[in-house]
């Protein structure tokens, strides 16, 4: 009887899950295993809730954005009984092996079944926020700074013909990465990420300067930036079950628009992108990352390398200790300032 591999991708959603699946599951195939998927991510695997998963459900899912398989912020290390639940479900199913698609939390909880539980777990590095570590990029981060890049040239067109400065306001939650690309990319005035408390002089100097020469400006921020005048209080905000704070409906945009405002006298307008940068199809760079890390993923089993993680690394996608991918967060470093000194 063929040996079974269950898949399941938890965190938030991004395009290039769906070539990620496939690859894994047309590389299984070949290699003589048999897939499932589980649904909702960790929550799968508490429950027991799975879906069939073979060469024909996944042969067009390449082009499509979102995750076949659903998901869920589930992290099953919050409750014991989860634990011991996910381990039940592991033997039950009869599973040689469980491909984790995700981000920090989905791997670091696929990490510790790993280190704890001995369970063989391969992981697949997904985010739109690309803050993971002992991978040079992450699926889901092209398509993402892509739609935001359209968002922030369309603002341009229309801050232009007011005569306003605009203000776009990414996700990426503590990495400044999406914020920082999408910014170079649209050929902004000035970028907040969340690494650099705002220098509102520097900020309000160059808005200035540029308004003064085009009559418009425009501004990406991260979600997560920070004002230093402000003082965010996080402590009091809601948190996710990896104890993450929930950024939505924080209104980092609409506060840089009303500070700049109030301090240069400009019209200013905000936009926020939100979710819309998380969905839709995938772009050719995540459809071929995604596909090569699932493939590498179903060698990894097939090789026995488990407590491994597919990477980027270069041109090679490898294999890599999950805990190197998960001990750190990969963020903004200042190896970049040189370049937005240059162009910001
Ligand atoms: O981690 C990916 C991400 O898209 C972040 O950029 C963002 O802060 C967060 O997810 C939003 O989460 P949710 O979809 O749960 O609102």
């Amino acid at each position: 009887m063929a040996k079974k591999i269950a898949i399941l991708t938890g965190g938030g959603d991004c395009p290039g899950l769906n070539p990620a699946i496939k690859g894994c599951v047309w590389a299984a195939e070949k290699f003589g295993f048999e897939c499932v998927g589980l649904t909702d991510g960790w929550k799968g695997l508490v429950e027991g809730l799975t879906t069939p998963l073979n060469r024909e459900i996944t042969e067009y899912i390449i082009m499509k954005g979102g995750t076949m398989l659903g998901t869920s912020r589930t992290n099953p290390f919050k409750k014991e009984e989860n634990v011991k639940k996910c381990l039940e479900t592991f033997k039950k199913l009869d599973l040689h092996a469980l491909v984790a698609m995700g981000g920090e939390d989905t791997l670091g909880v696929a990490t510790k079944f790993y280190r704890e539980h001995k369970l063989n777990v391969v992981g697949v590095p997904k985010t739109m926020d690309n803050d993971l570590d002992a991978t040079d990029y992450t699926f889901g981060f092209d398509t993402s700074v892509t739609k935001a890049m359209e968002a922030a040239e369309s603002l341009m067109d229309t801050g232009r013909s007011h005569r306003r400065v605009m203000v776009l306001e990414v996700m990426g939650r503590h990495a400044g990465w999406v914020a920082l690309f999408t910014a170079i990319a649209s050929a902004a005035d000035f970028v907040c990420i969340p690494e650099k408390t705002i220098d509102t002089g520097a900020m309000l100097k160059k808005i200035k300067e540029s308004y003064a020469k085009k009559k418009f400006a425009l501004v990406v921020t991260s979600e997560a930036s920070e004002l230093p005048a402000v003082g965010e209080g996080e402590q009091k905000r809601e948190l996710d079950q990896f104890g993450h704070v929930i950024l939505k409906d924080r209104g980092m945009g609409e506060r840089i628009a009303a500070f700049i405002e109030k301090n240069t006298g400009f019209e200013t307008r905000s936009a926020v992108i939100g979710h819309m940068q998380r969905g839709g199809a995938p772009t050719l760079f995540d459809r071929m990352l995604g596909v090569r890390v699932g493939v590498k993923a179903a060698e990894l089993v097939r090789d026995g390398q488990f407590g491994q993680m597919s990477a980027l690394v270069g041109n090679e996608i490898i294999g890599v200790p999950l805990e190197k991918a998960t001990g750190r967060l990969k963020t903004v470093s200042k190896d970049w300032d040189g370049l937005m000194e240059v162009l910001f």
